[in-house]
C-alpha cells in the first residue's frame, strides 16, 4: 500500500517516456534559502504544467537552476549557479542574477548629466562594471508569488546616491514561467531625479547540463548585422561596425568554437566573445535577438527582447575556481550568457541610443528565454 504512488509515478513516467523534472508542485512553492542583513531569502520554484521549472531566489534575484527536458523527455538544469546561498554571497560572476541599475561597463567610472559628473564605483579597473560593488545582484529584493500562475514580483528601492547614481530609483521586476516554455522577465522603474539605467540578466546557459563540458558546439544565431567594437578595457569605441566577414558574423547559425580562437583583435581583447550586438529590429515590442542550439540533446533557448542590444559572453573568465553545483568546478567557456541590454558605456555615447530616465517617466523593458526542442 505505501509503495503504491511511488510505483504509479514510475509507470507514469514510463508511459510517456518522461523523467519527472522534481516534485515541486505546478505554480510557486517556497522554501527558506538564509538570512541577510536580518532579512529572510527564499528559494522560489516556479513550475509550468510541462514540468519546466525555474528556480529563483530573492537574494540578487537569482536563477539557481532551470530544468529543461531534452528531446527524449530527460530533464537537466541548463544554469550555472551554486548549492548554497553562503557560496552566491561569497563570490560569484554573477550567476543567473539580475544586474543593475547599469548592466555591463561604464568606461572611468563616471558620466555626465545635465552639467553634473557622477563619480561611481569603480569594480573593473578604473571602470564600473554591473552596478559596481554592491549592485542590484547583492541585495535583498522584496518577493510576492501570489501573482497568477507561476509568477514571482521582486522589488527594491535604490536608493539616491547608491554606488554613484542619483535618485531613488524605484525597480519592480516580474519573473513569469509560462505553460509555452517562456521564461518572461519585465522589468520596470520610476525615479525621481534624472538617471541612467540599464537592466538585464545575467545566466550562464549551458544546453548540455551544467556542470557537463564546454559551450563550444553550441550553435549561436544573433540577429545582428553590426556590433559594438570594444577598447583592450572593454569598453566600447562608439563605432557600431558591420559583422560582415568577421568571426563576429552570427546571423547564420555557427558553432560558438568555429572562430572564437582565430588571431582578431576583437578576440582578443575580449578573451572570446564579450561583445554587445546591436539587434536588427524595427520597431518597438518584442524582436528575435538571439538562437542558441545543441544538437545534441535537441535543446534551444531564443532569445526575445525589447531591448536594441544582446551581449554574448563566451565564459572567458570562467577558470575552475568558482565549484558549482554538485561541486563541480566551473571550467573555461563552460556556460555563456546572453544578456539583453542597451548599448555598454551609452551615459558616455552620444551616439547611441539613450539610457536616461527622468522624473515623470516610466522605464519598461521586457526578455524572453523561450525553451524549445529541436529534431
Ligand atoms: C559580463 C561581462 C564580462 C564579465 C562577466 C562576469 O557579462 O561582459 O566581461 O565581467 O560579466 O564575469
Amino acid at each position: 500500500m505505501y509503495k503504491t504512488p511511488v510505483i504509479l509515478i514510475a509507470l507514469t513516467s514510463l508511459i510517456s517516456g518522461c523523467v519527472p523534472s522534481s516534485h515541486a508542485p505546478v505554480g510557486v512553492s517556497r522554501t527558506p534559502y538564509g538570512q541577510i542583513d536580518g532579512k529572510s531569502v527564499f528559494l522560489y520554484t516556479l513550475k509550468n504544467k510541462n514540468g519546466v521549472e525555474a528556480q529563483i531566489t530573492n537574494y540578487g534575484g537569482i536563477v539557481v537552476a532551470l530544468k529543461v527536458p531534452d528531446r527524449q523527455g530527460n530533464f537537466s538544469d541548463i544554469v550555472l549557479g551554486y548549492d548554497s546561498l553562503a557560496s552566491y554571497v561569497k563570490a560569484t560572476p554573477y550567476f543567473g542574477a539580475l544586474i543593475g541599475r547599469y548592466g555591463n561597463r561604464i568606461g572611468k567610472a563616471r558620466f555626465t548629466l545635465n552639467g553634473t559628473e557622477h563619480q561611481l564605483a569603480a569594480n573593473d579597473g578604473a571602470n564600473t562594471l554591473h552596478g559596481g560593488l554592491k549592485g542590484f545582484d547583492k541585495v535583498v529584493w522584496d518577493a510576492d508569488s501570489t501573482g497568477p500562475g507561476a509568477t514571482l514580483t521582486l522589488r527594491y528601492l535604490s536608493k539616491d546616491g547608491e554606488e554613484g547614481y542619483p535618485g531613488n530609483l524605484n525597480v519592480t521586476v516580474v519573473y513569469a514561467l509560462t505553460d509555452s516554455n517562456q521564461l518572461r522577465i519585465d522589468y520596470a522603474a520610476t525615479t525621481d531625479k534624472p538617471t541612467v539605467l540599464n537592466l538585464t540578466h545575467h545566466s550562464y546557459f549551458n544546453l548540455h547540463g551544467a556542470g557537463t563540458g564546454d559551450i563550444l558546439d553550441h550553435e549561436l544565431f544573433i540577429n545582428a548585422d553590426r556590433y559594438t567594437p570594444i577598447d583592450a578595457e572593454l569598453i566600447p569605441t562608439g563605432e557600431l561596425r558591420s559583422v560582415e566577414g568577421t568571426p563576429m558574423d552570427f546571423r547564420t547559425p555557427v558553432a560558438i568554437g568555429a572562430r572564437i580562437n582565430v588571431e582578431y583583435d576583437q578576440l582578443r581583447f575580449g578573451k572570446g566573445y564579450d561583445h554587445n550586438w546591436v539587434l536588427s529590429r524595427y520597431g518597438v515590442g518584442l524582436a528575435l535577438a538571439a538562437r542558441l542550439a545543441d544538437a545534441k540533446t535537441g535543446r534551444i533557448v531564443e532569445v526575445w527582447t525589447t531591448e536594441p542590444g544582446i551581449q554574448f559572453y563566451s565564459g572567458n573568465f570562467l577558470n575552475g575556481t568558482n565549484i558549482g553545483k554538485g561541486k563541480i568546478p566551473y571550467q573555461y567557456r563552460t556556460g555563456l550568457c546572453l544578456e539583453t541590454q542597451h548599448f555598454p558605456d551609452s551615459p558616455n555615447k552620444p551616439g547611441f541610443p539613450t539610457t536616461v530616465l527622468n522624473p515623470g517617466e516610466k522605464y519598461k523593458s521586457t526578455t524572453v528565454y523561450l525553451f524549445k526542442i529541436g529534431t
